[in-house]
């Protein structure tokens, strides 16, 4: 598994840039954390990463393969590695659906796709759910529930586990903790962390909290106004070569 991004900018209108000049590298089993401020363009470079928005230059690879937008039957191939998950569960979680109807979706649009932990043969649809939830640390009896008698974290829990179900080699996350309250962000963040481990998937997880993309991630991009202002390791997060925002927001972490 391999993704670069080579100096890809987005305008949504003329002018004035989203992302500008945005390149980087991820390899298989690595987790990349882009840390920004509201509006410095996180959700747009998640947006175009997993090829639900144009962008307007530059080039998008995976696995050697040339992603761009409009490409019905590449992106098909595409978004059965790439999976998804956003800040708001409930917008992925449709609340007239119990639970693991909700979570088999994703294997319902690739049933060319056998995840490895569904060896067990002759499992029901609900038992594939259940084996899901097992996964995120759920109680399989929540299967029938639907997703207003959960709690937030519950929910997210539920939205990883269904993006978990083929099996993606990439996992994008966009603010999946920021809607949670801090000790739930930090379970879901140990929960991801559990399960990158077990399954060596790659994660690309956005944030604007520095603290969570640091506890999470050994690769970190800052973001500001659509353009890349500092990269570094995890080990280098105090280096005095940071760039004065990163430091500005390393700051304001520790106040807050
Ligand atoms: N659909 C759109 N049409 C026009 N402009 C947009 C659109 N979506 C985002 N933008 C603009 O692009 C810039 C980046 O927005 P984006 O949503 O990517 O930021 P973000 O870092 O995710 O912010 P937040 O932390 O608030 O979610 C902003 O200036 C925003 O106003
Ligand atoms: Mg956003």
């Amino acid at each position: 598994m391999s993704v670069i991004v080579e100096c890809l900018s987005k305008q949504y209108s003329k002018g004035i840039s989203a992302l500008d000049n945005i390149s980087f590298r991820v390899k298989a089993g690595e987790c990349l954390g882009i840390v920004g401020e509201s509006g410095s363009g996180k959700s747009t470079l998640a947006r175009v990463l997993l090829g639900l928005e144009p962008y307007n230059e530059g080039n998008l690879t995976f696995n050697g393969k040339p992603i761009a937008p409009k490409k019905r039957a590449l992106l098909r191939q595409y978004r059965k590695s790439v999976q998804m998950i956003f800040q708001d569960s409930t917008s992925t979680l449709n609340p007239k659906l119990p639970i693991w109807k909700s979570i088999l979706e994703p294997l319902d649009n690739f049933k060319e796709v056998t995840p490895s932990f569904l060896t067990a043969e002759g499992l029901s649809r609900k038992e594939m759910a259940e084996e899901l939830l097992a996964l995120v640390g759920l109680d399989k009896q929540m299967v029938d529930r639907y997703p207003g008698e959960l709690s937030g974290g519950q929910k997210q829990r539920v939205s990883i586990a269904r993006a978990l179900s083929i099996e993606p080699s990439l996992l994008v996350c966009d603010e999946p903790t920021a809607s949670l309250d801090v000790t739930v962000q930090v379970q879901i963040l140990r929960l991801l962390k559990d399960l990158q481990k077990k399954t060596n998937m790659t994660i690309i997880f956005i944030s604007h909290d520095i603290r969570a993309v640091t506890f999470l991630c050994e690769k970190v991009i800052v973001l500001r106004n659509g353009s890349i202002v500092d990269q570094f390791q995890l080990a280098e997060l105090y280096h005095k070569d940071r760039h004065s925002y990163t430091k500005a927001l390393i700051r304001a972490a520790s106040i807050e």
